[in-house]
């Protein structure tokens, strides 16, 4: 288990930098708080927080790195990840594609020819994925989805239910989406346990430092770096990290590949997370929104680590090489950084 309350954040030249680039962005005012699900409207804008798990597991947080939120749509890459646990990417291929939309994550469209929704980054192809976990009626589908995100985690996980009842009782586009969905026989009855266990997975509550240890499970090859337990079978890792990478984003999806260049997936509580291959996890927490529904602050962290670290999957300098062996020297000569 990973004690929440304990970390003790050891002096590192790779921490100060942190500090500073959090430092830079709190000032910012751009972009307004999601307010489409009710109780999401009433989080304070001026929650900000960073934090970077290593793969060795060594923790680097900034602000308010313990605060809890929903994860709301970065469980769409966990989701997928079991579901492709479960049947295996040929049958996975048939029910979601793999193409990005370039359209709004709440976009009610599917492929025209295969009837398939595009991808499961956005709200069409994640419902289809929930509605495709294993399990004995709707109790034991949560339970393995909460068990799949404690092994992620490294601790219990919650479902905030005033968000669940809140998404539940306003979601009426995602309820579209389903029964459109129904409809081509993409998913199958009960639709709306499918959509109900949607809006839970939706609704678990996570902290910037939760979300970093996740994301750096699936940079360590589905291996929790923290608690060193298998979060996922290592064969799924290829697949997610892909559609995270050209379909993470949404609309911005392109934008985010040519400037940041590492995938990611965002969700409309603020929360941003993204992976450096056997490197490390990124996590970055601030609620306002862009008008595609990316965390403002988010995107600029992640724009300006990726260019000063060189995290760029296509980077070509030496800028990259000399980051991760700093970073990892760094480690060594302090103990570890937790
Ligand atoms: O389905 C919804 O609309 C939300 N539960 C999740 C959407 C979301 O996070 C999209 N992210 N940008």
């Amino acid at each position: 288990m990973v004690n929440q309350e304990d970390i003790k954040i050891a002096p590192s030249p790779f921490q100060a930098f942190l500090d500073d680039l959090h430092s830079k962005y709190k000032s910012i005012t751009e972009g307004v708080v999601a307010n489409y699900i009710p109780e999401l409207a009433k989080v304070n804008p001026n929650l900000f927080s960073i934090c970077i798990v290593t793969v060795n597991g060594d923790i680097y947080p900034v602000g308010n790195y313990n605060q809890l939120f929903t994860i709301q749509s970065i469980s769409k890459v966990f989701v997928y990840g079991l579901a492709l646990e479960d049947h295996g990417r040929d049958y996975i291929l048939t029910r979601v594609g793999v193409e990005p939309t370039g359209d709004a994550f709440n976009s009610i469209i599917l492929d025209e020819q295969s009837k398939r929704p595009y991808n499961p980054m956005v709200n069409a192809g994640a419902i289809a994925t929930t509605s495709l976990i294993k399990g004995r009626g709707a109790t034991e589908r949560l339970n393995r989805l909460l068990a799949m995100y404690q092994r992620y985690i490294g601790s219990d996980v919650f479902v905030d239910i005033s968000v669940f009842t809140s998404e539940r009782s306003t979601g009426h586009r995602n309820r579209a989406m389903g029964h459109l969905m129904l409809n081509f026989g993409m998913i199958e009855e009960p639709i709306e346990e499918a959509l109900d266990l949607y809006f839970q997975q939706c609704a678990v509550m996570v902290s910037c430092k939760d979300l970093a240890v996740m994301a750096a499970t699936l940079a360590n090859k589905g291996v929790n770096p923290v608690t060193k337990e298998q979060a996922i079978d290592s064969s799924c890792i290829k697949d997610i990290l892909s559609v995270m990478y050209t379909c993470g984003m949404y609309n911005f999806a392109g934008e985010w590949a040519y400037k940041v260049g590492i995938p990611a997936k965002s969700g409309v509580s603020g929360g941003i997370i993204a992976v450096v291959p056997n490197v490390m996890g990124i996590a970055v927490f601030s609620p306002p929104l862009d008008s595609r529904g990316n965390s403002v602050r988010g995107v600029k962290v992640c724009e300006e680590l990726s260019q000063h670290l060189g995290l760029h999957q296509f980077e070509c300098s030496s800028k990259s090489s000399h980051f991760l062996d700093s970073l990892f020297r760094n480690v060594e000569m302090n103990g570890n950084g937790n």
